[in-house]
């Protein structure tokens, strides 16, 4: 049996992976048994470095040879030095470290539940298009019904408003809403940016109803979209954050992130993970956020913009297959127009670039950050040949 038949043979069928066997990965290429592949999608938002990142692969190596587990019963280095960088790069105060996006959003709506310890102040709200991730807490936020389809009943409770309707939010929020969860660049949902004026909406009705803002930057953090969080390109109020995916260098960890005030409402015993915090993924962590802040997060901005505006240009000559071009830094979205998406991908895929798609027509970029001009130009190459194709 082939790689692929095994793993027909042995897993759920819950993947589509690609028809390659990947032997290793080197900057934004990977190496594979059908020859060198530019990554456009970097590991969904995890390979904010690319692959076989030096200083991060040293610091793993330096980390486990002293130890690659230790419980949480003993105070970690790595773990302090990687809450110090995070929480200094987020402009956030106290953390809770665990290892995937979605178990950060379990942990903020367990702190909402804790915070307002009430029985009507407990309504919480999401967005459609919005994606939190497929545990209950979380699924009950995710409003895709591709996602939830079979898996009812989710958390009562939950209201999904239409993203950037102010209309909208001002006619379901109230005394009893406890929290507002969303994502400042939706990922899943096709690049969807908040507005300025729905944001601005947000803070107004948080100083009337006294609810929370929950920031979901578990894909449109770690520097991709230029600056560390999505939400510092915006003036809002936000509560708590969490964050995952590149943070970690490639290893999991995740981070719930609040205001101090928010520090009164987790007492011991109150929440905890066996492998939150591990400190390896710690290690990996802190030398990842160093090279985001050094360089990689400015080369998001910079090659972001010449890569947007490359689309853009191929947009004015193709308007009938590239309907719109949107997102920030190395978070991007090609709607597509009279083009069959899967075709794309697989003319790309022969071209030997990797994109994958969202939300039925979009290509997603979301490419390692150390992505350099001459790769961008690769790819409005092969995305131009594509679609003429
Ligand atoms: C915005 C957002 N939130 C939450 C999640 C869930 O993260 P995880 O898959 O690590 O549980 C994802 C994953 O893609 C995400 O993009």
């Amino acid at each position: 049996m082939d790689i692929a038949e095994k793993e027909k043979k042995y897993f759920f069928q819950t993947y589509k992976r690609l028809p390659l066997n990947v032997e290793k990965g080197e900057g934004v290429f990977l190496y594979t048994d059908k020859g060198k592949f530019l990554d456009m999608f970097g590991g969904l938002a995890v390979n904010v470095l690319g692959y076989n990142n030096k200083k991060v692969n040293e610091a793993i190596i330096s980390q486990i040879n002293k130890f690659s587990h230790l419980s949480n019963n003993f105070y970690q280095e790595s773990q302090i030095e990687f809450a110090e960088k995070l929480l200094s790069l987020s402009g956030f105060n106290r953390i809770f470290l665990s290892s995937t996006g979605t178990e950060a959003i379990e942990g903020a709506i367990k702190l909402v539940r804790k915070h307002f310890n009430s029985d009507t102040k407990r309504e919480l709200i999401s967005f459609k298009g919005g994606f939190h991730g497929r545990t209950y807490g979380s699924l009950s936020l995710t409003t895709k019904d591709k996602y939830r389809r079979g898996f009812e009943p989710f958390l009562p409770g939950v209201h999904h408003l239409i993203y950037n309707s102010i209309d909208d939010l001002r006619r379901t929020v109230n005394e009893n809403t406890a929290a507002v969860f969303l994502e400042f660049i939706q990922g899943e949902g096709g690049i969807y940016s908040a507005d300025c004026s729905f944001v601005d909406a947000l803070n107004e009705l948080k100083e009337k109803y006294g609810f929370l803002i929950i920031a979901d930057c578990i894909q449109c953090g770690a520097g991709r979209t230029g600056k560390f969080l999505s939400i510092h390109h915006y003036k809002c109020n936000v509560d708590i954050c969490v964050t995952a995916k590149g943070i970690g260098g490639g290893l999991p960890v995740s981070a719930l992130m609040a205001k101090e005030y928010l520090n009164e409402c987790f007492h011991a015993g109150d929440h905890g993970t066996t492998f939150g915090g591990n400190p390896v993924a710690c290690a990996a962590g802190v030398a990842a956020l160093e090279e985001i802040e050094s360089y990689a997060m400015k080369n998001a901005e910079t090659i972001g913009l010449y890569l947007k505006r490359g689309m853009l240009v191929l947009q004015n000559q193709y308007p009938d297959k590239i309907k719109d071009v949107r997102g920030a830094g190395l978070m991007l979205g090609i709607e597509l127009g009279n083009v069959i998406p899967e075709v794309l991908v697989e003319k790309l895929f022969e071209r030997k670039v990797l994109v994958n798609l969202t939300n039925i027509s979009c290509v997603r970029l979301l490419p390692p950050l150390i992505l350099n001009e001459e790769q961008a130009d690769l790819f409005l190459t092969a995305f131009e040949d594509s679609i003429k194709s």
